[in-house]
This record gives C-alpha cells, sequence and structure tokens, in this order.
C-alpha cells in the first residue's frame, strides 16, 4: 500500500476509534442484515465485548499496516482460531462488505472515492492473508474437522455458508 493511503487509514479510524462502541455495533447491524445467518457463529451473548475485540483488533491491524509482514504471522495465526469459529471463506467478503458500508455510514460524504478505495486494499490485503491461511489449515485438517468434505457430507451439510 502506498504510505499516504495508510495515512488516511490511520487518521479516519483514530475517529471511529473514539466513537468505537456505536462504531462496532453498527458494524454488527450491518453484517447480520447481509446474513443474518452469521449470528449463530457468534455464542456470546455480550455483543459489546465481542465489539470492543472487533475495534482493538482492528486498531492493532491499523497498527501493522506499516510493518505487515511482522504481522503476517498473526494474522495466520487468528485465521485458523477462526477456521474454529466456524468462519467460512465466503464470510470474509461479507465483513469486508459490512465494515465499508459502516465506515460510509460514519463518514458520510467524507467517505471520499480514495478512502474508500485505501480501506478496501487494506482489508483484502489482511483478509487475503487470513484467507490463505484458513485454506491451508482447513486442507490439513481430517475429514469432519473442517477438512474436505466427502461428497455425501456436502449434499447432507447444513446451510453454514
Ligand atoms: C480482518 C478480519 C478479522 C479480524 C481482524 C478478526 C478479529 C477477531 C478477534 C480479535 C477475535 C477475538 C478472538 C480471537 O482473537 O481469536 C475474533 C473473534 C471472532 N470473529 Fe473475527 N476477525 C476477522 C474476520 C472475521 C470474519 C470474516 C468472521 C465471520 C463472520 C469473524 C467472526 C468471528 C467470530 C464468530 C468470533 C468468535 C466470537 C465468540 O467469541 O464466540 N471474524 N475475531
Amino acid at each position: 500500500m502506498q504510505d499516504h493511503q495508510i495515512s488516511l487509514i490511520e487518521d479516519s479510524f483514530a475517529e471511529v476509534f473514539a466513537a468505537k462502541d456505536d462504531a462496532a455495533a453498527l458494524f454488527y447491524e450491518r453484517l447480520f442484515v447481509l446474513d443474518p445467518a452469521l449470528r449463530r457463529l457468534f455464542h456470546t451473548a455480550d455483543m459489546a465485548a465481542q465489539g470492543d475485540k472487533l475495534m482493538q483488533a482492528l486498531a492493532q491491524v491499523v497498527g501493522s499496516l506499516r510493518a505487515l509482514d511482522a504481522t503476517v504471522p498473526v494474522l495466520e495465526t487468528l485465521a485458523v482460531r477462526h477456521v474454529g469459529y466456524g468462519v467460512k471463506d465466503a464470510h470474509y467478503a461479507e465483513v469486508g462488505t459490512a465494515l465499508i458500508e459502516t465506515l460510509s455510514l460514519y463518514f458520510g460524504r467524507r467517505f471520499t472515492p480514495e478512502l474508500r478505495a485505501a480501506w478496501t486494499e487494506a482489508y483484502g490485503i489482511v483478509a487475503g492473508v487470513m484467507r490463505a491461511a484458513a485454506a491451508k489449515a482447513t486442507a490439513n485438517a481430517p475429514v469432519g474437522q473442517g477438512g474436505p468434505a466427502r461428497p455425501h457430507a456436502v449434499a447432507a451439510a447444513p446451510d453454514r455458508g
């Protein structure tokens, strides 16, 4: 990413973080409107605490954009934990959409095409690292534990995204 794109993200995120409770609530609202089935992945009743984790994680990711290489192993481990939460590859696109919608609603007209492009690119990079690690972990897992599904299992699988 270009330096000025990272600066745009850092500055805009600082503003969002200052209103993190509202921003997190807005994010989950958008996410569950996009895909109501995702609700069941979040076992925790405490969405406020979950929102806090999300904003802390975003803060870490935003803070590491200038040294992304060093963060790759952290993202990979995070991605493998997400496989355990039941997160599937397609969910990354939904979360990306919910994130961009949240920012767009939050900033309104100040969410310029340039700012949108910077956030879209950053999320794409982070999600790309996580998706690759998740795919690798899933491919290596034994059948029935998130590993390659047998043909019958595919047909019988409930709609979990
Ligand atoms: C940039 C991508 C993402 C980041 C940085 C991120 C970050 C986090 C963090 C920090 C946690 C706390 C637990 C832990 O550290 O393992 C978490 C939990 C979780 N995330 Fe994500 N996440 C991302 C993408 C996603 C996606 C695509 C989904 C799919 C809907 C998702 C669903 C969940 C769920 C279900 C939990 C566990 C909730 C519980 O405690 O029951 N995340 N995430």
